[in-house]
């Protein structure tokens, strides 16, 4: 049986890799080349993002992207804001013109639209859960105050009751998908699910609501700093919600209940 030891050495520009057997002799060598000067990572700036022209904008990301570090590193966060809500934007802007939803708010396409549009469904959740997502990301660690945490003890017994039930179903959620806090149609909180881009909002919705927090279960939101340990990527967006966002976006959705 081959003994698995790895010898390592570093020249100029190489890795090379010796596997070695039992008895110490070289069997293979794998040159793996290192990146080079001009193939460093440069993060950029989130102010330097922009959609192009259309019905719908990117949210100006609150902070830069070392912000969330160690727990959400750079890197994740510029991938996630410049390339994928970039590209939900993008498309949503596309499938939208000359529609009757061209100038419509995003929350009403996304409870009118079709599900057999599978485009549009895509995008414009796409677009809606991720400009949430950033939008309640901030760099300091909070909890819920005012009347926020008034209803989370009165409904779920504490802080810490809905925070087991939030992450509880995020590290269940099967394959892509969200974990959303939502406000019911009865004005009750509840913690629900959907899948893909889907959201409470939609036709289809598990639970229908008005999300006001939603965590992006996509493998592209951790899989750079998290690997498969997805538990760790949810504890690490734990640490990094805005709280008062939250709260703020509460009290908007009971506001839109009593109207009913
Ligand atoms: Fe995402």
């Amino acid at each position: 049986m081959k003994k698995i030891i790895t010898c390592l050495t570093i020249s100029a520009s190489f890795l090379i890799l010796f596997s070695c057997n039992d008895n110490n002799k070289l069997t293979e060598v794998v040159e793996v080349p290192l990146p080079t000067k001009e193939e460093k990572i440069t993060i950029g700036s989130p102010d330097e993002v922009k959609a192009e022209p259309g019905s719908f904008g990117l949210l100006k990301l609150p902070f830069s992207y070392d912000a969330l570090a160690p727990e959400i590193r750079s890197l994740t966060l510029e991938t996630h804001y410049s390339k994928h809500y970039v590209s939900y934007t993008n498309n949503l802007n596309k499938e939208i013109v000359s529609t009757e939803f061209e100038n419509m708010p995003i929350e009403d396409i996304l409870k009118k639209l079709d599900l057999n549009n599978a485009k549009l469904r895509q995008n414009a959740g796409g677009y809606y859960n991720h400009t949430m997502y950033f939008n309640l990301l901030t760099p300091k660690e909070q909890t819920p105050q005012d009347t926020l945490a008034g209803s989370i003890n009165k409904e779920f017994g504490s802080f810490n009751n809905l925070t087991n039930q939030f992450k509880g179903q995020a590290t269940k959620q099967f394959g892509s998908g969200w974990v959303w806090l939502v406000v019911d149609k009865l004005g009750k909180l509840q913690v629900t699910t959907t899948e893909n881009q889907d959201n409470p909002l939609m036709r289809n919705a598990l639970v229908p609501g008005t999300p006001i927090l939603g965590i992006d279960l996509w493998e592209h939101a951790y899989y750079l700093d998290y690997q498969n340990r997805k538990g760790s990527y949810i504890d690490a967006f734990y640490k990094h919600i805005n709280w008062e966002k939250v709260n703020e976006n509460y009290i908007e959705a009971l506001k839109k209940v009593r109207k009913v």
